[in-house]
C-alpha cells in the first residue's frame, strides 16, 4: 500500500471566543494537535491520534469537552462523544455521561467491545464500571458562572429554548459555550478517523441529544472518502447530516477545502429559523485538511510532517 504523509487537524470548538480565553484555547488545540501527531509519526493509527488529541482537549477546562462541560438547565453534566474508524466503519458513541473523565474513551470501548454503536445510560454505566473507567466531577468554577448568569438571564424571560434562544445570544453572543473538541486524522497507512466530544449547549434541557454522538452528523470516517468532525449549533448538524455529506462530497472527488465549505454554505442557505453558528473541519484521502465555519471564531489547529509546531488559530474561512 502507498505511504501517505500523516496528518491531524483538530477543533476546540467554534461559536465566539471571548478575547480572555483565546489564548488558552490556541495553547489547548496546539496541545492536542502535537500529542495526536506524535502518534502518528510512530507509525499509529489515525484512530489512536485522534483518540489522544479529544482527550487531551477533554482534560483541559477551557473546552466544552470532558473537564469544564457546560451544564443543562437543572444544572447537570450531560457530556457525549463519538469515534469513527474511517478504514472498517466501525464507530462508537456515548451520552448523558455526568462524571466519566475521558467520554471520547467510552466511545471506543463502546465501538471495541460491545456489537452496537451507541449507548446511554445505565448500560454506558455498566462499562464505564466494567472497565473501571476514572471519574471526576467536570463542572469548573467558570462553567458554573456562566451557567448562574445565563440563569439569570432566563429567569427574566429573555431566554427561551430554541429557536428564540437565537435572541439571546445576539444580545449575550460570547455566553454561550458551544465549544466542542473534535479531530480528523490520516495515517501513513491511508486510513482517516473522526471523534468529537461536549458537554453540549449551556441550559440545553436534560435528556437532548446534540451532534455530536450521531454518526453522521457530528462525526463520520471511511477510507474511501475522508473524516469530518462538526462543533456548532448540534441541531444543525443533526438536521443536514453534516460530517456525513462532508464525506459523501469527498467520497466523489471534492477536496476537504471544497467539501467543507459547501457544507456551510448549505447550512447558510437552508437554515434560518435558529441561532446559526456551525464549524466543520475535514481531511481527505490525499491528506489535504481544512476548516469552515460562519461562526466568529473556530478554535483549531492543524500537525503534518516537516512542521516544528503545530499551526493553530481562531478563524479560518468564515462562509458567509
Ligand atoms: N455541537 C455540540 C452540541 O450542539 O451539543
Amino acid at each position: 500500500m502507498q505511504k501517505r504523509a500523516p496528518v491531524i487537524l483538530v477543533h476546540g470548538g467554534a461559536g465566539e471566543w471571548p478575547l480572555e480565553r483565546r489564548d488558552a484555547g490556541l495553547a489547548g488545540v496546539r496541545e492536542a494537535a502535537e500529542k495526536g501527531f506524535r502518534v502518528l509519526e510512530k507509525n499509529g493509527a489515525a484512530l489512536d491520534a485522534v483518540e489522544t488529541a479529544v482527550k487531551v482537549m477533554e482534560d483541559m477546562d477551557v473546552f466544552n469537552a470532558g473537564l469544564g462541560s457546560s451544564l443543562t438547565i437543572e444544572k447537570k453534566i450531560e457530556m457525549e462523544a463519538s469515534i469513527m474508524d474511517g478504514k472498517t466503519l466501525r464507530a462508537g458513541a456515548t451520552s448523558l455521561l455526568s462524571d466519566i473523565k475521558n467520554p471520547v474513551h467510552l466511545a471506543r470501548l463502546i465501538m471495541e467491545n460491545t456489537d452496537h454503536v451507541y449507548i446511554v445510560g445505565e448500560g454506558a454505566e455498566k462499562l464505564a464500571q466494567l472497565f473501571k473507567l476514572e471519574r471526576r466531577n467536570a463542572a469548573t468554577q467558570s462553567r458554573l458562572e456562566s451557567w448562574n448568569k445565563l440563569k439569570e438571564q432566563f429567569k427574566k424571560g429573555k431566554l427561551e429554548y430554541l429557536p428564540k434562544i437565537y435572541k439571546l445570544v445576539k444580545e449575550h453572543p460570547s455566553l454561550f459555550q458551544l465549544d466542542t473538541v473534535g479531530a480528523v486524522a490520516l495515517d501513513k497507512d491511508g486510513n482517516v478517523a473522526a471523534a468529537t466530544s461536549t458537554g453540549g449547549v449551556t441550559l440545553k434541557f436534560p435528556g437532548r441529544i446534540g451532534d455530536t454522538p450521531l454518526i453522521g452528523c457530528g462525526t463520520y470516517a471511511d477510507n474511501e472518502a475522508g473524516a469530518c468532525s462538526a462543533t456548532g449549533m448540534g441541531e444543525i448538524a443533526v438536521r443536514l447530516v453534516l460530517s456525513k455529506s462532508v464525506c459523501d462530497q469527498m467520497r466523489e472527488g471534492s477536496s476537504a477545502q471544497k467539501a467543507v465549505e459547501k457544507a456551510i454554505r448549505t447550512v447558510n442557505r437552508r437554515i434560518r429559523d435558529t441561532f446559526n453558528h456551525m464549524g466543520l473541519i475535514a481531511v481527505d484521502k490525499k491528506g489535504d485538511v481544512e476548516v469552515a465555519h460562519n461562526s466568529p471564531n473556530i478554535c483549531h489547529a492543524y500537525m503534518r510532517p516537516g512542521m516544528d509546531v503545530p499551526f493553530a488559530a481562531m478563524q479560518a474561512k468564515i462562509i458567509k
